[in-house]
């Protein structure tokens, strides 16, 4: 019913095989259906609302056992008091921090570590910013295979890299930056050392789509999707999705996409407002956004078509703008999102100044990961003078008076 297909010279692969890229050109592979899966949103809806309701929609094997931590599912939060300051009537974040491991990484992880288990690989690995690093080793506890992670030296996120030491990783940590990490993943897997869990893996691709079958499933096609973007795997996977959903007869439109890539971290920006064939990489990017310092995006290719496609955009937001829409979303709808997450906002912000969002269209912000990912930048950027420092109850009685005096 699929198989695996290059996305350059469209050489076929067999769904239960082991290829992660192109064994003839070396490009990126992606997961194909050959027939239209026969299902309905009536059937689909009487599932729970978690990732695996979508089955039918992810090919893989019939025969692969599942492994998951009932990922998926996340809440899609309506905004209410941020709608003036940004000037649309209708925003949703979708908070895929929500996930079990606190970044929608765990989405493409529940597919990628099931087929992992499937075709009996005795050791995966990623390189990683962070987030995916977490899901993998969670991921791979729950399936009994062993993780090991490729992260660049003290430049990953601490709630990150407890998460992975917490669930057992091997951790190599490189001089390097994640774009070095990543193509130490690509050799040692082309060389059979490991089994890559990174989204050039195409079974990631396929659990990743999902968020954006939730999103339909609750408020149906909006008109745009904002999403931060990095590695450029995400938006390449909601757009791969909605195709799919198009051609199946489950939608009938299909939405805009707004890419953000940080200001340091943007080539992708600057390879689609000069309109460039191929993106010109960065060596050292720099963003204060940890889990989007990439400069070298693998799929840059799908993603830059992915925005075209949809008549999307690629805009980029600086590091104040990034805080200060983190700082916007917690203080205002209690949201807590981690910086690449709120370059969403940023970006949606931005958009409306700039007229290319309207106020009137129905717009969706992608929140990746959670706020307690990163608590150091949290703290060190948020520091406010409402700590009071207190040595006994009588201490804090009486400051507590003083503050209501003030307050009232
Ligand atoms: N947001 C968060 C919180 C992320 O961790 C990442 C990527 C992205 C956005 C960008 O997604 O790469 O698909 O465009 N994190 C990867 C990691 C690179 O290693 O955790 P992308």
């Amino acid at each position: 019913m699929a198989v695996i297909k290059c996305i350059n010279c469209s050489s076929e692969f067999d769904l239960s095989s082991k290829v992660v890229l192109c064994p003839k050109c070396n490009n990126l592979l992606q997961v194909e259906f050959k027939k239209i899966p026969r299902v309905s949103w009536s059937v689909l809806r009487s599932r729970p609302f978690r990732l695996w309701r979508y089955r039918e929609l992810i090919p893989i094997p019939k025969d692969a056992q599942i492994i998951s931590l009932n990922e998926g599912g996340t809440p899609l939060i309506k905004l209410v008091n941020l709608v003036k300051e940004l000037g649309v009537k209708e925003v949703y974040v979708k908070f895929d921090g929500a996930n079990p491991t606190g970044s929608f990484k765990d989405r493409g992880m529940t597919v990628a570590i099931s087929m992992a288990k499937y075709l009996r690989v005795p050791l995966v690995a990623c390189a990683s910013t962070g987030n995916t690093s977490a899901s993998v080793a969670a991921y791979a506890a729950r399936a009994g295979i062993k993780p090991l992670i490729i992260i660049p030296k003290g430049k990953i996120a601490r709630g990150k890299l407890a998460q992975a030491i917490l669930h057992g990783a091997i951790i190599i940590s490189i001089k390097g930056s994640f774009d070095t990490a990543l193509e130490i993943i690509i050799k040692a897997s082309e060389k059979g050392l490991i089994y890559p869990l990174n989204s050039i893996n195409p079974w990631r691709i396929e659990g990743q789509k999902t968020v954006v079958y939730e999103i339909i499933d609750e408020i149906n096609v909006p008109d745009w999707i904002i999403v931060p973007v990095g590695n450029a795997g995400n938006i390449s996977a909601i757009w791969k999705g909605l195709i799919e959903l198009k051609k199946f007869g489950l939608i009938n439109k299909l939405p805009r996409l707004a890419g953000i890539q940080a200001s340091g971290a943007a080539p992708l920006v600057k390879a689609f407002r000069e309109g460039l064939e191929k993106p010109e990489f960065i060596d050292d990017p720099k963003t204060i956004a940890s889990a989007i310092r990439i400069g070298k995006p693998v799929n840059w290719f799908r993603a830059l078509k992915a925005i075209r496609d949809s008549k999307g955009v690629m805009i980029d937001v600086t590091d104040e703008e990034i805080l200060e829409a983190q700082k916007l979303l917690a203080r205002y709808e209690g949201i807590g999102i981690e910086p690449a997450s709120a370059t969403s906002i940023a970006g949606l912000k931005k958009l409306r100044e700039e007229g290319i969002i309207d106020p009137n269209d129905k717009v969706v912000a992608i929140a990746t990961g959670h706020a307690l990912k990163d608590p150091d930048t949290a703290l060190l950027h948020n520091v406010t003078i409402t700590t009071y420092e207190v040595g006994n109850i009588d201490e804090a009685l009486s400051i507590l008076e003083k503050i209501i005096q003030i307050t009232n």
